[in-house]
């Protein structure tokens, strides 16, 4: 079947197993950025990326798994760091690339599915998950664990930033400490080396949601 004239070309999930985001709105993820910022989309990287890169948290090629319109991703890159940002939103992509181009920082965008980043042919020292994770449901999480784990160099670092179920006005799907641990367990090749509470900053909150920031080891 051409991709042109075939279903592929109607699909709006272009091939894709829709996740459950895209199940209960009905919509690719790719619509959330095709009339103006997305909630999430604050402009700016978030302060934890900002401060953990300070921190020299960040080493290796990195992989920045569901990268909206970049903004981690080029902030990492900017430090001269390689970076990979990929994301199923080609609006999203196209949005990062350009603003890669207008910054002349060095970085790659590429569209790819976090339920099977093996297809990327490569992996990475330090993966970031800014907002992925907690958009999954429970019994996708284990099939999303698993790619992470594909493309994680062992002893390689997993650091995540997720709506926590900590504190008023949380996010959308506050995620337990517990869930996090559950995910992620020496069982399929994880170490959780820390949770700490944070925020993340979204267009909707004056002062952030409550979040947790995850370091995750590969072992
Ligand atoms: C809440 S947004 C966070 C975006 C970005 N990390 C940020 O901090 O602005 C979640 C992102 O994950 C992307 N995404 C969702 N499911 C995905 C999948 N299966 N593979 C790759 N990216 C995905 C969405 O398109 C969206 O850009």
């Amino acid at each position: 079947m051409s991709e042109r004239s075939g279903t592929l070309a109607d699909d709006p999930f272009g091939g894709r197993h829709p996740t459950s985001h895209e199940r209960l709105t009905g919509l690719p993820w790719d619509a959330s950025y095709q009339d103006g910022p997305a909630p999430w989309d604050v402009g700016q990287p978030q302060p934890a990326i900002v401060r953990l890169a300070s921190e020299g948290g960040f080493a290796g090629a990195v992989l920045d798994a569901g990268c909206g319109t970049g903004e981690n991703a080029l902030h990492v890159a900017s430090l001269g760091l390689s970076v990979l940002g990929v994301d199923v939103a080609e609006t999203a992509l196209a949005t990062a690339r350009a603003k890669a181009d207008d910054r002349g920082i060095e970085v790659k965008f590429a569209s790819a599915d976090a339920f099977e980043l093996e297809r990327l042919g490569r992996r990475f020292e330090t993966v970031l998950d800014c907002g992925l994770f907690h958009t999954f449901v429970g019994d996708e999480r284990p099939g999303y664990v698993a790619s992470l784990a594909r493309v994680t160099k062992h002893d390689g670092t997993l650091y995540m930033l997720c709506f926590s179920d900590d504190g008023p006005d949380t996010g959308p799907h506050p995620i337990r400490q517990e869930e996090l641990r559950t995910a992620f367990s020496p069982s399929n090749g994880w170490n959780v080396a820390a949770i700490e509470p944070g925020r993340i900053e979204t267009r909707y909150h004056d002062d952030g949601a409550p979040a947790w920031f995850a370091t995750i080891k590969r072992i």
